[in-house]
């Protein structure tokens, strides 16, 4: 069995004191929630404020799901002159347990390679951080039929080298590029069909065993709308939600 896992990539939204009281209003509405892990993944600068608020909010007569609490984005070396970045050690010594990895707009605007993005997981896996790895094609790879391709083209290329063994904890996010702060949801039958493409692929790479215990996540504009349609296939293991995860009321109604 695979537990669901609903994430919220805040992406470059709230402040520290935005990201407080978004807590504030959120805890309560997952208090004694149970059936899906939930990640946030505020800013850097919110890392630590939402780590406090969190473990300052746990109370023995009124539990609330443990919260997790994830970056955006790392550096691949341990550390070094690297002006501006942050490493997985860094992260994990926080507190930080997950990382999203690869997401298209680091693709996109920051110019990440697959190569890159092997680094940063295999340090991520190193450091015992949950890597979130994002993949997905762009409109026009789907128009020319190149979905398959692509996804298992960003699958191999970033787990490459890495032990299978290792692999274990790694968590997948399939966004159609297309999809994403685009208000075009993929149908659920759609992103059923790559997870299934991209879980066929994992087995092939490294056996069955791993692929079948993989969870994939499906994001790009999910809403309390769609998100039962989408959750309901066996194949979605959960979500990673951008805009719809800013409001405390919307990213509780998703995870319900
Ligand atoms: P939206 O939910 O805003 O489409 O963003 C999806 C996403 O990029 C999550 O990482």
């Amino acid at each position: 069995m695979r537990k669901p896992l609903i994430a919220a990539n805040w992406k470059m939204y709230k402040t520290p004191a935005e990201a407080e009281s978004f807590l504030h209003a959120f805890l309560p509405l997952v208090e004694g929630h149970t059936r899906n892990e939930i990640v946030l993944c505020p800013s850097f600068v919110a890392l630590a404020p939402v780590l406090a608020a969190i473990k300052g909010s746990a109370h023995p007569a009124h539990p609330h799901p443990r919260i997790h609490v994830g970056a955006q984005n790392m550096h691949f070396a341990a550390e070094g002159a690297y002006t501006g970045e942050i490493s997985a050690g860094m992260l994990s010594a926080l507190g930080v347990t997950h990382v999203i990895i690869g997401h298209s707009e680091r693709r996109q605007y920051f110019g990440e390679t697959d190569e890159l993005l092997n680094r940063k997981l295999a340090a991520a896996l190193e450091k015992r951080l949950i890597p979130i790895l994002c993949v997905g094609e762009t409109e026009q790879e789907r128009e020319q039929g190149k979905t398959e391709e692509v996804l298992s083209r960003q699958i191999g290329r970033a787990i490459s080298q890495i032990e299978p063994g290792k692999l274990e904890p790694m968590v997948v996010a399939y966004e159609p590029v297309w999809a994403i702060g685009t208000g075009k949801t993929a149908t659920p039958l759609m992103a059923a069909d790559a997870h299934l493409m991209i879980r066929t692929h994992v087995a092939q790479l490294v056996g069955r065993p791993i692929a079948e215990a993989l969870r994939i996540l499906y994001g790009g504009s999910v809403k309390p709308d769609n998100a039962t349609s989408l959750l309901s296939q066996p194949e979605i293991d959960g979500a990673l939600v951008g805009g719809a995860s800013l409001d405390p009321a919307s990213f509780a109604r998703i995870i319900q």
